[in-house]
């Protein structure tokens, strides 16, 4: 879960890899180092807690020099955040960084114990550089070396290696994601494209057992037994501003505002003729979905999973087809019934969470069809699918998921639509030409952000909240009580509105406010009942209503207004103000609200 950048060509590379890690610290950011070889001399900076801190001690030192260098930003596994602990790990030739988990590394460390290696670190990582140097010291050479120690690695790994004794780097890679940016500058290596995206358009994506070989002239992919191995380079039209903050304070309100165009974006092309016609380009699952797809399984995790939940619902009421929903890190465990006859969507901001890409292959093994839902092109769950559907977010760089999870549902309704079109041949065109209009909604609620402002510093003090739903707006009350414990650390938990008297109901007092999602569908009349139960005992209520409801005022605090959509469309708005609230009041509180403590954006270690 941690970001890797590499570089080798004609540049001096301290700034493109300082630039790398700053667009990678998304994925981990409690230390980190570079490492730069320079005639002959490797140069190691290493520092704890956030990137500025390495960056201080960098902009400190004078001569700062290497055209190959390697680099990292870590979220600790094994060992605490700490100098020590911080990558690059070194021998006496090699250098290295890892992003993954090594999972025989006890073993390792005591076989480099009992051959007198001295170990700095507790990390796993290190065991990777003194194996390497291990090998080579039985007269094999920087290469060999490298496989040699690949064959002893268990576990998940991306690796940069460089060595003073050569000029080269060495990358391999299983099971965490590595890129390689091609340009005429030189050659770099990264977890994920907007860490070189300012540098080239121009990529190519490792596959697991992939290794290569770099110099300043040359570029080699080979196999693990070092066979020479076909690729492909992709160029990708996406601007480097769309990964930048712009006039934003946070890349999560930047995120949260571009709702209405990555919604916009994501029906784009697929609803066509102003709601007349779908087209999902999955047709090689026509016949599947047709004649044999009897149940559809969602996996996925944290905000991912929040629109699954929102899936079975829309799948199961449009088009009449079972869903279970899980949790990859449960499902894959827990020995589920899989066959021939069932779809499993997995669904995934990144496309690399390691729970989620395990379900994934758990799956395909007992011949079920794999259709993703994805926002990073080409990531490794839409490698492993049958079939995927992008999101066309852009890059989402807050580490708590906003716009990822509103394009994530906008395609599973055009699923839900285009099972209920393949199956029966009826296209609900009231419903498409409903989501067209959703974009435009969405702007409606961002332009309220002000007035939802005063509300976050009315309540920010409050140390606990209670979220309701029912229905489609159940997932949705666990969205924003994700959105509000993992940015501002506010306990926040949320239920069925209808569950509320099986125990919540206990804690309400005047301090635990309850947020309350009463919008015009789904049971309004059993949700204003519950909203009363709640203030006859003295509770504070925030509802979300239908703008038009002149009643909601008598019976709550304060009230949020939502323009009117249909029923199954509602969770798409009433997200919006939920996704503000949580941003202002972990701001006034003075969090990271981008990068909030012990989280990370992908999740690629279990
Ligand atoms: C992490 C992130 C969440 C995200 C979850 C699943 O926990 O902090 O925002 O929802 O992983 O990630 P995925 O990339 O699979 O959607």
């Amino acid at each position: 879960m941690c970001g890797i950048v590499g570089y080798i060509g004609n540049n001096d590379c301290s700034d493109i890899l300082l630039d790398g890690l700053t667009k990678l610290e998304y994925r981990g950011y409690d230390s980190a180092g570079i490492a730069l070889l320079n005639k002959g001399i490797i140069t190691r900076y290493r520092a704890n807690g956030k990137l500025r801190n390495l960056k201080k001690v960098i902009y400190s030192v004078k001569n700062v020099e290497g055209s190959i260098g390697i680099a990292h930003t870590r979220w600790a596994t094994h060992g605490i955040p700490s100098e020590k602990n911080a990558h690059p790990h070194n021998s006496e030739n090699f250098v290295i960084v890892h992003n993954g988990i090594i999972e025989n590394y006890r073993e390792l460390k005591s076989f480099m114990i009992e051959n007198g290696t001295k170990i700095s670190s507790d990390t796993d990582s290190e065991m990777i550089v003194h194996l390497i140097e291990y090998y080579y010291k039985k007269n094999l050479n920087f290469e060999n070396a490298v496989i040699k120690t690949i064959k002893k690695l268990e576990g998940a790994y991306a690796v940069l290696v460089i060595s003073k004794l050569e000029e080269k780097l060495i990358a391999f890679k299983k099971d965490s994601p590595m890129i390689i940016g091609l340009s005429d500058e030189g050659t770099y290596v990264a977890s994920d494209v907007p860490a070189i995206l300012s540098y080239t358009n121009k990529f190519i994506y490792l596959n697991d057992g992939d290794l290569v070989i770099i110099t300043k002239s040359d570029m080699k992919i080979t196999d693990f037994e070092l066979s020479p191995k076909e690729y492909n380079i992709k160029t990708l039209n996406i601007s480097p501003l769309m990964a930048e903050k712009g006039e934003y304070k946070h890349f999560m309100l930047k995120e949260i505002n571009e709702q209405s165009r990555s919604v916009a974006d994501t029906f784009r092309g697929r609803i066509l003729k102003g709601g007349d016609e779908l087209d999902l380009d999955i047709s090689n699952l026509d016949s599947f979905i047709k004649n044999d797809l009897q149940k559809i399984v969602i996996t996925a995790c944290g905000t991912s999973w929040h629109s699954g939940l929102i899936g079975k619902y829309l799948i199961e009421s449009i088009a009449r087809i079972p869903v279970e929903v899980d949790y990859a890190s449960e499902y894959r465990y827990r020995n589920p019934i899989l066959d021939k006859n069932t779809l499993v969507i997995p669904i995934s901001q990144s496309g690399e969470t390691a729970d989620t890409l395990a379900a994934v292959k758990m799956a395909k093994k007992e011949d079920s069809k794999i259709l993703s839902i994805c926002n990073v092109f080409n990531s490794s769950i839409p490698r492993e699918s049958d079939a995927v559907l992008y999101t066309y977010a852009g890059p989402e760089i807050g580490v708590a998921s906003t716009k990822a999870f509103t394009t994530q549902m906008s395609v599973i309704l055009l699923l839900a639509l285009y099972f209920k079109k393949v199956k029966t041949s009826v296209l609900d065109k009231k419903i498409l030409e409903g989501a067209l209009l959703l974009p435009e909604n969405i702007n409606k609620i961002l332009k309220t952000s002000e007035y939802i402002f005063t509300l976050s510093q009315k309540y920010h003090l409050y140390s606990d909240f209670l979220y309701l739903g029912r229905g489609l707006n159940f997932p949705i009350a666990l969205e924003g009580a994700l959105k509000l414990k993992e940015i501002s650390y506010i306990h926040a938990e949320a239920y069925p509105a209808g569950e509320m008297k099986h125990g919540p109901i206990a804690l309400i007092d005047e301090n635990m406010p309850t947020f309350i999602i009463v919008t015009d569908g789904n049971n309004y009349d059993k949700v204003l009942s519950n909203l009363q139960e709640i203030k006859a005992r003295k509770g504070k209520v925030i509802a979300i209503a239908t703008e038009g409801n002149k009643e909601i005022k008598d019976f709550c605090d304060d009230v949020i207004f939502v323009p009117k959509t249909l029923n199954l469309l509602e969770p798409f708005l009433n997200v919006i103000p939920m996704q503000l609230f949580s941003y202002f009041v972990a701001d006034i509180k003075g969090t990271d609200v981008d990068q909030p403590r012990n989280l990370a954006k992908s999740v690629t270690v279990e």
